[in-house]
């Protein structure tokens, strides 16, 4: 089987995982050629795809667009402040005028969960999630585990553990699917505030103590606390926080063993991990960022192929 099983990437909980060893297969691939002094090739020529953005990204979006041009795409770009949605049209018409520049593929971000999914029930294209709400985001997991095969060899009997805050994160949702595909062992840890109730029946361990999930794991993959989606105070203060959930060097070298550092970004440096930490021999972080731009050819190469 050399062909994804679907027409669009939604989330992870839609792929299995010859999907996912595919797509790490050719991210491989083209990492190689990300590293030739001529990094361009022409898959996707005449292939035209919009990059529809209704909330702030960095990485994700500069990922995409660098793997849309890597792969000789044609690329437009839309970002909601600056947009006739400030004008009060709707995500269809949105997508539907967009469409009607004769657009393939769309790589969709929207602040509401199943916003991806509600599109690619109405229009034609092929549909990549850039992340909705706080449900997934499939490429980041995609790109989180590439990076751990890429950097020991193998997923299969890793023990991960995603620190922070598991309640808002669609990064913590992405990777458990990912990972469990793939046989490693999740662990969840954060405050009880920040964990999902019913989180243990996904089948990861659940752990409050940040210093006993360290000295589990092989590999801690930090989050952010995601103020924007908090309607309430999950705790009592950064400071606090960060005292008793940071990831920092001193706490890292007390355990004494090798362990992997990752962090989906953007970091606040300071809160959930130190710069200490995050700037250490254990991170991968920036290695996270490079393999992105791999994951997110391959992703596109195979869905195109499905077109
Ligand atoms: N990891 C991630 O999604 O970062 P951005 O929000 O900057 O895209």
């Amino acid at each position: 089987m050399s062909h994804l099983k679907t027409k669009h990437l939604l989330g992870i909980k839609n792929l299995d995982k010859e999907d996912i060893e595919l797509i790490f297969r050719t991210a491989s691939y083209f990492k190689e050629v990300l590293n030739r002094p001529i990094k361009k090739v022409p898959p996707l020529r005449d292939v035209t795809i919009a990059n529809v953005f209704f909330e702030n990204s960095t990485r994700t979006k500069l990922s995409f667009e660098l793997a849309e041009k890597r792969l000789s795409a044609d690329v437009i770009n839309f970002t909601a402040s600056g947009s006739s949605v400030k004008k009060g049209e709707t995500l269809l018409d949105t997508v539907h005028n967009i469409l009607a520049m004769k657009v393939d593929m769309v790589v969709m971000r929207h602040s509401s969960s199943g916003a991806p999914h509600f599109l690619a029930r109405h229009i034609n294209a092929t549909i990549i999630n850039a992340g909705d709400g706080t449900h997934e985001h499939p490429t980041q997991a995609l790109l989180d585990t590439f990076s751990i095969l890429d950097k020991t060899g193998s997923v299969a009997g890793k023990r991960v553990v995603i620190v922070g805050d598991i309640l808002h994160s669609r990064v913590a949702l992405s990777n458990i699917f990912a990972l469990q595909l793939l046989q490693a062992e999740v662990m969840v840890c954060g405050p009880p505030t920040l964990l999902p109730k019913h989180i243990g029946e996904l089948g990861v361990k659940v752990e409050t103590n940040i210093r006993k999930a360290l000295a589990w794991c092989d590999v801690a993959n930090i989050l952010r606390i995601q103020l924007e989606r908090q309607q309430m105070k999950y705790f009592p203060s950064l400071r606090e926080y960060s005292q008793y959930f940071g990831v920092n060097k001193p706490l890292l070298d007390s355990l004494n063993k090798e362990i992997l550092i990752m962090h989906p970004g953007p970091i606040n440096r300071g809160v959930e991990i130190t710069s200490d930490a995050a700037d250490s021999d254990h991170s991968i972080i920036l290695e996270q960022v490079e393999n992105g731009v791999a994951v997110r050819m391959a992703v596109l190469y195979l869905l195109a192929e499905m077109n």
